[in-house]
């Protein structure tokens, strides 16, 4: 099994982004390493060149990014963690993926007719190409599984579609066809002023979410100041179903314990927030400390990250390498 995964480099993260992708991407590549395959792990720098990003900003989000997968657990020696500006085998196979796409396939996307919207003749050509740099992102390991979530079914599709054009094309059997990897479904964590909306970097105020970087003080505060609901905790989580922001501190506290909801609610029916809420913060404190403990030292040595990406390049770069070969012997170039 190999997997490959590209990550969308932002900086400030939050608990939600900790508990609903990041936490998945250590849990798979503990999984994955296990059974003697690979998870290579990319920071998808060039795909951000579709978005106006200011140059020093698009540095830091990819160092702050690698620094927080770093310090919440991807392993460097069991995952292979780098960025894809580093291995040009993406944007030299994307360009002989390039003949093969077909501008119907590509026009069909619905990401693309979203984010174009009614502008297509102002949006950038790499908007509309972008689907054929994710399927250069995963053919060029031979990947044999792509975490996808729903909206990226379709281009993970597409990838398949091209791989198998470019086969029959070129008489070849160069392509792996990519198939999806499920994992186990990810938590989405509300934000803990309304149980309405996400936890999103958005949010103008900083009380509705747990930053990464967060100290021990100002976790404790924001999970005491967590709207709630004077009742106390159900016995069971359908109990829980109209009742928003209790659900969501009862999704927060089974997610960092690795236990289920309903466990959560089973130990402490019949209490009431006052109890809840310290032991929650108690908890978060426990796991989340750490990992911001590493991250300080991490962005405090940003070099360190680099060489880690350095390094990550070069054995991503290995494995890529042969593929362009082969991809070029494959065309006559
Ligand atoms: P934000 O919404 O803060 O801008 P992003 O859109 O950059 O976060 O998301 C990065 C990753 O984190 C994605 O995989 C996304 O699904 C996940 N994520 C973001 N917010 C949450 C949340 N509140 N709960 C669960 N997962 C989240
Ligand atoms: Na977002």
């Amino acid at each position: 099994m190999r997997i490959v995964s590209g990550i969308q480099t932002t900086g400030n993260l939050h608990l939600g982004n900790y508990l609903g992708a990041i936490k998945q991407w250590v849990a798979m590549q503990n999984d994955v390493a296990a059974t003697g395959g690979d998870c290579l792990f990319f920071l998808a720098d060039l795909h951000s060149l579709t978005v106006a990003i200011p140059p020093a900003e698009r540095a830091r989000t990819t160092i702050e990014m690698a620094a927080t997968l770093l310090a919440a657990g991807i392993d460097p020696d069991k995952a292979i963690l780098f960025n894809q500006a580093r291995v040009p085998a993406h944007a030299e196979l994307c360009w002989i993926l390039q003949g093969t796409a077909r501008m119907g396939w590509l026009g069909r996307m619905t990401q693309w007719k979203d984010k174009a919207g009614k502008n297509r003749e102002g949006a950038s050509v790499g908007l509309f190409t972008y689907p054929v740099l994710q399927a250069a992102d995963v053919l060029v390991y031979n990947a044999t599984h792509v975490p996808v979530g729903e909206d990226q079914k379709q281009h993970l599709e597409l990838a398949r579609d091209i791989a198998t054009k470019f086969n029959t094309d070129f008489d070849t059997e160069l392509f792996t066809l990519p198939e999806p990897f499920v994992s186990k479904a990810a938590p989405r964590i509300m934000s803990l002023r309304d149980g309405a909306a996400k936890m999103s970097k958005s949010d103008p105020s900083d009380m509705t979410r747990i930053n990464l970087t967060d100290d021990d003080d100002a976790i404790a505060q924001k999970f005491r100041k967590a709207r709630t609901d004077p009742a106390p905790l159900p016995d069971t989580m359908d109990a829980l179903a109209d009742r928003p922001e209790a659900r969501n501190l009862v999704t927060i506290f089974a997610a960092l314990a690795d236990r289920t909801p309903q466990s959560v609610v089973t130990e402490y029916a019949g209490q009431g927030f006052g109890t809840f809420k310290p032991a929650l913060a108690d908890l978060a404190i426990a796991r989340l400390g750490p990992i911001r403990d590493r991250l300080t030292r991490l962005l405090d040595n940003p070099d360190a990250v680099t060489a880690h990406l350095v390094r990550g390049a070069e054995r991503a770069d290995a494995l890529a390498a042969p593929m362009l070969q082969a991809a070029q012997h494959a065309t006559g170039l």
